[in-house]
């Protein structure tokens, strides 16, 4: 009989090894805690923040575990890479936004829900064999809002999603360019036609959507009036170094000078205001409304002071202003291509360098992350001056 040698013990092979100061025991550890993304027979495990009822989020949503089978005919498995915390997503999520998506049982939950988050950018995975437009390993976009983005994968038919180039882009940037930014470019283009020169003002300008239109509006020659609440000098600077032309506080936009001030910058009021960006409402949406010239138009695209805005009679008599509403949602479902070439644009524009993106509070999600700390991002959405624009990144997912 041969003599018995010893096997050397495979690091990875198992972790029974009792003694504590055992050397490969963090190799033997991962090697445990790795799980595999897709099974052998091609379903993927995935994780998804829901709501059965509406409410504060830190009350109603929960972490669901479910599993994807493998895409077949023109079925695409996306793994979600990046997606951001919109104000309307809590909205949502509270019950009072205007379109709610509906609690279904789809995703296995004990009771029906739903899954929060309207914007991604999202890789795909794997693709039924009748999927043409997008191959594995590309990225794509929801064409639409309400496809339910905190989850870290998802299955949506091929016509659900757009591809997005993403040769010198990063996640974050492509999962947060189809709401705001497409939403500040429409309301600049679309309402009234500015010449360059000609000025706009508005408020909420240190939000994504203010943000964005400062740049485009900079951009496009036109000087712009931004009204910014909380942060500070920090905030105003940045503001400024954006392009706004002039910055202020909702307090100095409030106080009695305002009207004087805005006629000295704009040339003796010879240069029109010639619209509005309103993001507040109340007070603040009104005294925007009182340096507005003659014929200029107000674009209500969101109400954060939840108060309605009263307008006088003499500003529709004798100042014969207009007052609109503009919502992204329904104008991508009227506009599809349009909206991807602004998308298309805008994306362009991040890659050459000449678009700055919001600042963000990255929130990470990984396969282990706790439910707490995805609620606690959420929760913290609607609450007060924040560094920067909560975008979930999902890492080993
Ligand atoms: N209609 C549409 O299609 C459309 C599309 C996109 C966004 N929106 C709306 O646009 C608004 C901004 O969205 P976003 O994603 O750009 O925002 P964001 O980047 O998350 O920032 C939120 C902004 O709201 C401001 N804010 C919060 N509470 C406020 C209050 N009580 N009064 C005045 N300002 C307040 C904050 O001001 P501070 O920085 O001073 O704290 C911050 O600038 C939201 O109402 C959103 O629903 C509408």
């Amino acid at each position: 009989m041969p003599p018995k040698v010893p096997r050397a013990a495979s690091p990875l092979s198992s972790c029974h090894c009792m003694r504590s100061q055992c050397l490969a025991k963090p190799l033997h550890k991962r090697a445990i805690d790795r799980r595999r993304p897709i099974s052998t027979y091609g379903y993927v495990q995935a994780k998804s923040l829901v709501y059965s009822k509406h409410g504060s989020p830190q009350d109603v949503l929960d972490l669901h575990t479910h599993s994807i089978s493998p895409p077949h005919s023109t079925l695409l498995t996306l793994r979600t890479l990046s997606s951001p915390l919109n104000p309307a997503d809590i909205n949502q999520i509270q019950g009072t936004y205007a379109t709610l998506p509906p609690f279904t049982t789809s995703l296995g939950t004990p009771t029906p829900s739903a899954v929060p988050g309207n914007e991604a950018c999202f890789e795909v995975l794997s693709a039924g064999s009748g999927a043409k437009s997008v191959q594995k390993g590309e990225w794509v976009i929801a064409r639409q809002t309400g496809l339910g983005t905190w989850r870290t994968h998802l299955q949506v038919a091929e016509d659900e999603v757009t591809k997005v180039e993403k040769e010198g882009l990063k996640a974050e940037q492509v999962g947060t360019v189809s709401v705001n930014p497409v939403t500040a470019y429409r309301m600049l283009k679309d309402f009234k036609e500015l010449k360059e020169g000609e000025w706009f003002i508005q408020n909420g300008a240190n939000s994504g959507v203010g943000r964005a239109a400062i740049q485009l509006g900079k951009r496009w020659g036109y000087k712009s009036i931004a009204i910014a609440g909380g942060g500070g000098g920090k905030v105003k600077r940045e503001l400024e170094e954006l392009g706004a032309t002039r910055v202020v506080t909702d307090e100095e936009m409030m106080g009695k000078g305002f009207r004087e001030q805005v006629k000295e910058w704009t040339n003796g009021g010879r240069e029109d205001v010639k619209l509005a960006l309103n993001c507040v409402g109340g007070d603040a949406a009104m005294a925007m409304a009182k340096v507005m010239s003659q014929g200029a138009c107000m674009v209500t695209y969101g109400a954060m002071s939840k108060s309605p805005m009263r307008v006088g009679a003499s500003m529709l008599i004798f100042k014969d202003l207009r007052f609109e509403g503009f919502w992204v949602s329904r104008w991508s479902d009227q506009h599809p291509e349009e909206k991807k070439k602004t998308v298309d644009e805008i994306l362009d524009l991040i890659r050459r360098g000449e678009f700055k993106d919001v600042p963000m509070v990255k929130v990470p999600w990984n396969w282990d992350t706790k439910k707490e700390e995805l609620v606690d991002a959420v929760q913290g959405t609607l609450e007060g001056f924040r560094k920067g624009k909560g975008v979930f990144v999902f890492g080993d997912t």
